[in-house]
């Protein structure tokens, strides 16, 4: 696992949006989405290669983590909008690559296996961008989720749910109580893991992922387990970190020859 603390939250985003644009750059045949606001930066820094460098994903497919269960077709607030609004449309995926669990379905069940078989057909997800919770979640597995866990039905916790009302005029009445979400075994399967973190209230479970035990009760240190990690963060995010001094050498001492 390589951590990379930045000066600040906006070198973060630009730091994790060139590493994205080097696997599409490589050939990747799919790459792997977060929604929330942490991968905003680096959805910003890959518009901006498409617009400026001719970075293009006209033949590349993509995979969100998660998708919340209920909400009304076509809401702004579902991850199958959000992405187009935030980053797809704006570059030139082609929009029936861009794919979401359907927290829609009438068979809940069946399609998350049918989005486990998706990506089974159309991977490998060369990078996976991911966020993590305040409460150490990834894509939407909350505390307790098996590590070796596959896509499925998740039960928000009620801090998850407060945290995100903020996306939903801070009602939270109006935030869904479940999500399809990637399991912890399937995110694992992508070959390279970019999660950025930023600001003080990450702090805690960026110590926990990263330099405490491997536990379901933390699911972000399934990143432990990983062979090829990159943690950006920036000072606010690092600020609980033990091994603030090494990671910082390792990075001002990176070999030419070294990429992430
Ligand atoms: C979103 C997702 C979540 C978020 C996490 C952090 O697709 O899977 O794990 O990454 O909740 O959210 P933000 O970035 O809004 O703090």
């Amino acid at each position: 696992m390589e951590l990379v603390i930045t000066d600040n939250a906006a070198e973060a985003g630009v730091l994790a949006g060139r590493i994205m644009a080097d696997h599409v750059r490589r050939g990747a045949r799919a790459i792997g989405l977060a929604t929330g606001s942490s991968p905003l930066g680096a959805y910003r820094e890959l518009i901006r290669q498409h617009r400026e460098d001719g970075l293009s994903f006209h033949t590349v497919k993509a995979f969100l983590l998660d998708e919340y269960i209920g909400l009304p077709p076509g809401h702004p607030q579902s991850y199958r909008q959000f992405i187009r609004d935030e980053f797809t449309s704006h570059v030139d995926f082609q929009d029936w690559n861009v794919h979401s669990p359907d927290g829609e379905a009438a068979e809940i069940p069946a399609a998350a296996a049918l989005y486990e078989t998706m990506i089974d057909e159309n991977g490998p997800i060369s990078v996976q961008i991911l966020g993590i919770g305040a409460n150490g979640h990834l894509g939407f597995n909350e505390p307790g989720s098996s590590l070796a866990s596959r896509t499925r039905v998740k039960t928000l916790t009620p801090k998850t749910r407060e945290d995100n009302a903020r996306f939903f005029d801070d009602d939270l009445s109006q935030v869904p109580t479940h999500v399809l979400t990637q399991g912890l075994g399937t995110i694992s399967d992508a070959g390279h893991l970019v999660m950025i973190a930023t600001g003080a209230g990450k702090a805690e479970a960026v110590a926990a992922a990263v330099e405490g035990p491997v536990s379901a009760f933390c699911p972000a240190s399934m990143l432990q387990l990983h062979p090829h990690v990159t943690v950006i963060v920036d000072p606010d995010a690092a600020a609980n970190l033990k091994a603030v001094d090494y990671y910082r050498f390792a990075v001002a001492n990176k070999p030419d020859w070294q990429s992430y």
